[in-house]
């Protein structure tokens, strides 16, 4: 039940261990003035802690690729060569407490400028300091405001928006990139027929509405080393097929199966593996089940054969094992667990008889 915590290497980086620090916004960077989006000391001791509690990789959360493109005007962002200096203190951190730092690149598309989440949540108004969203068609997430349709030319511009934050992101010495194409934001909502309702190039089929996908991806390779991982998160699927009869019998949606072909896709683009999450881009019934997402990683590393990471309700350490054990994923994420202790990943160490970061020497089995 160690395998857990064994290294798994991904072209030229190995990761020290298996049990990753999930991306988690925290909304604690400065909103204006010169200093917005990048990280602070905040973000330095919150990803430091967890890194030294034993992550193998720590993913810096939702980062935006223009300033657009944040959830809340609190997030962190990439889109500024001026924001380099203080990412290259986070990735430093991370590093000299043991973890590889790694981090995610998105664009809320028609979910962003929203209130931080203990204000509330929400959408926040141009008139209240928002600002306009812009998404594959003019369809309003439930509730939110009319995004604006983006055209061909402002995809172009959002795919080398991605580009440049990756190469910022390798300049500032992170070592994996995740490509946010997950929970309803600007990517997943291109691929869902639910959202994207285009009929150029980049709607209608399944291959069009995954055009921009691969187009960030081969974006982002053109620019990120060989040798160093690029990981694509996706929601595995809408939550709106399974559940017709709750969710008021809509018959298209992203599926289970639109991701294994997706999944495959990606590999070939330069993706080295799939975060499997799920969900996000309408309000949807959700099975309450310990398994509802890790299920579905399973089923997409069988099917599509491309490595996998897990995640959703990871909080037992013998069943993050056996999810690897059984070959159901290639590593886990484990998110609200490690926000309330960040040694999860140590802890799990002991349960499991394995090794621990500073465990050298000690037995620390309880
Ligand atoms: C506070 C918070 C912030 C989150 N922010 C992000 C994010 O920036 N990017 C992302 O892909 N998922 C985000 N998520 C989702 C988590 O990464 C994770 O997939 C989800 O919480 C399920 O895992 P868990 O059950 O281990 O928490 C966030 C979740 C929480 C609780």
């Amino acid at each position: 039940m160690t395998e857990l915590f064994e290294p798994l290497t991904i072209r030229g980086t190995t990761i020290p261990n298996r049990v990753w620090m999930s991306p988690m916004c925290t909304y604690s960077a400065l909103s204006e003035g010169k200093e917005a989006g990048a990280p602070n000391d905040f973000h330095l001791a919150h990803y430091a802690a967890r890194a030294a509690g034993g992550v193998g990789l720590a993913m810096v959360e939702a980062t935006g690729v223009t300033a657009q493109g944040r959830i809340s005007a609190y997030d962190l962002g990439l889109w500024d060569d001026t924001q380099i200096s203080a990412h290259r203190r986070l990735a430093r951190a991370i590093s000299d407490a043991g973890s590889i730092p790694g981090i995610q690149l998105a664009h809320a598309g028609r979910k962003a400028s929203m209130e931080r989440p203990w204000f509330g949540g929400g959408p926040v108004a141009v008139a209240d300091g928002g600002w306009d969203t812009v998404a594959p068609s003019s369809v309003a997430f439930p509730g939110y405001a009319d995004p604006a349709a983006m055209t061909v030319a402002e995809i172009g511009d959002v795919v080398a928006a991605w580009a440049e934050a990756a190469r910022r992101a390798l300049t500032a010495g992170y070592q994996v990139v995740e490509i946010h194409a997950a929970h309803g934001y600007l990517l997943h909502s291109f691929l869902s027929p639910l959202s994207n309702i285009r009929t150029d190039a980049y709607g209608g089929s399944l291959e069009n509405r995954a055009r921009i996908v691969l187009e960030v991806l081969d974006a982002v390779r053109n620019v990120w080393p060989t040798e160093k991982p690029v990981f694509l998160r996706i929601s595995s699927t809408d939550w709106v097929a399974e559940n017709q009869e709750s969710n008021g019998n809509v018959s298209e949606a992203w599926t289970l199966e639109d991701s294994i072909v997706l999944s495959r896709w990606a590999r070939e683009h330069g993706a080295d593996l799939i975060d499997a999450s799920s969900g996000g881009l309408v309000p949807a019934k959700i099975p309450h089940r310990d398994d509802y997402q890790t299920f579905n990683a399973a089923q997409l590393k069988a099917s599509s054969g491309v490595a996998v990471a897990a995640v959703g309700r990871i909080t037992d350490p013998v069943a993050a094992a056996q999810l690897l054990e059984n070959g159901s994923a290639d590593a886990v994420f484990i998110g609200r667990a490690l926000l309330r202790d960040a040694s999860w990943a140590n802890n799990a160490a002991a349960v499991l008889g394995a090794r621990g970061r500073f465990m050298h020497q000690y037995d620390y089995a309880v």
